[in-house]
């Protein structure tokens, strides 16, 4: 399944939420893709994971299928720069700045082959895992709509502000035009949850109250140790397991995974969930693994 973590909104826990949800589903023995499609890499960072000039990115794949458009025998898969994380079944497609330059591109392609990128980028890995969750980046450009397009399941996490709230709107007026309008398959998270601002609260909540069905039950409240985690570029199960940012995480997937009927198939969890390479600094694995589906 490919999902989908969304905001026109920036700063609205996407990175965050992507980042915790894939671990955490790697933790219950999910095979996860995680895919950073923001240019900002963020994602890659947060895995504690350096992107050194050498490692190929996202940029480099969609660099390759713009140029296949013209010749055909140019091949680059992007099983190319999948790196290993230090977390056990979780794997990333990590991003860098270069993205940027790769939107132009696709801007000048047509449009029926620019919207279609990301899902032929990962047609050749889709069923080497259970799941792929993509990291997008703020605003609804072209490299958004690559995402809506190639997903199953969109995950719109939503700050209690405006902002957010004005993100959602703009989101569910252009996903019916891509998906189609039969497509229903998307849920809001509510994020950096803070209960002592109840007005505010209360006034989201009324904004969202046509999408009450679509709001899960799961909350994501404001914890200290979710940013610090992200200052020490690690997931939240690394960095504080006891934490509430850690319970509300292991809640969210358990209620994904209810949603997506996988909820009996959970297999043990992890007994050893931490890292399973202590001892060596990723930057060292990522040269040395970074082709693992060869
Ligand atoms: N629940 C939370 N509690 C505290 N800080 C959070 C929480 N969620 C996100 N943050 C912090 O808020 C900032 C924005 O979050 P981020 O996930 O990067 O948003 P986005 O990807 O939507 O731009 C980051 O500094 C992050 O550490
Ligand atoms: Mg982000």
């Amino acid at each position: 399944m490919i999902v989908s973590i969304i905001n026109n909104k920036g700063g609205v826990g996407k990175t965050t939420t992507s980042i915790n949800l894939s671990n955490c589903l790697a933790i219950n023995r999910k095979r996860v893709l995680l895919v950073d499609t923001d240019p900002q890499a963020h994602s890659s960072r947060g895995l504690g994971i350096h992107i050194g000039a050498e490692q190929e990115t996202l940029q480099d794949i969609f660099n390759t299928k713009y140029e296949q458009l013209y010749a055909l025998f140019y091949d680059k898969s992007i099983k190319d720069i999948i790196i290993r994380t230090k977390r056990r079944d979780l794997d990333l497609a990590p991003s860098d700045t270069h993205l940027v330059d790769v939107i132009e591109k696709l801007y000048r392609t047509y449009w029926f082959f620019r919207e279609d990128f990301l899902l032929r980028c990962l047609e050749p890995v889709k069923s080497d895992y259970d799941y792929i969750i993509i990291d997008c980046p703020p605003g609804l450009g072209v490299l958004a709509i690559n995402a809506i397009k190639a997903s199953d399941f969109i995950l719109i996490p939503c700050e209690m502000s405006r902002g957010s709230l004005d993100g959602i709107a703009d989101l569910l007026k252009i996903i019916p035009n891509i998906k189609g309008e039969s497509f229903d398959n998307f849920k809001i998270l509510l994020t950096l949850f803070n209960y002592k601002y109840a007005s505010s609260n209360k006034y989201v909540m009324r904004q969202l109250a046509p999408l009450k069905e679509k709001i899960l039950n799961t909350k994501i409240n404001r914890n200290e140790p979710l940013n610090r985690s992200q200052l020490s570029n690690k997931d939240i199960f690394s960095f504080s397991p006891q934490s509430k940012g850690a319970k509300d995480y292991s809640s969210l997937t358990r209620e994904l995974l209810k949603i997506w009927g996988d909820d009996e198939k959970q297999k043990e969890p992890n007994p050893n969930p931490n890292l399973i390479f202590s001892n060596h600094s990723i930057s060292i694995h990522c040269r040395s693994i970074k082709r693992r589906h060869i």
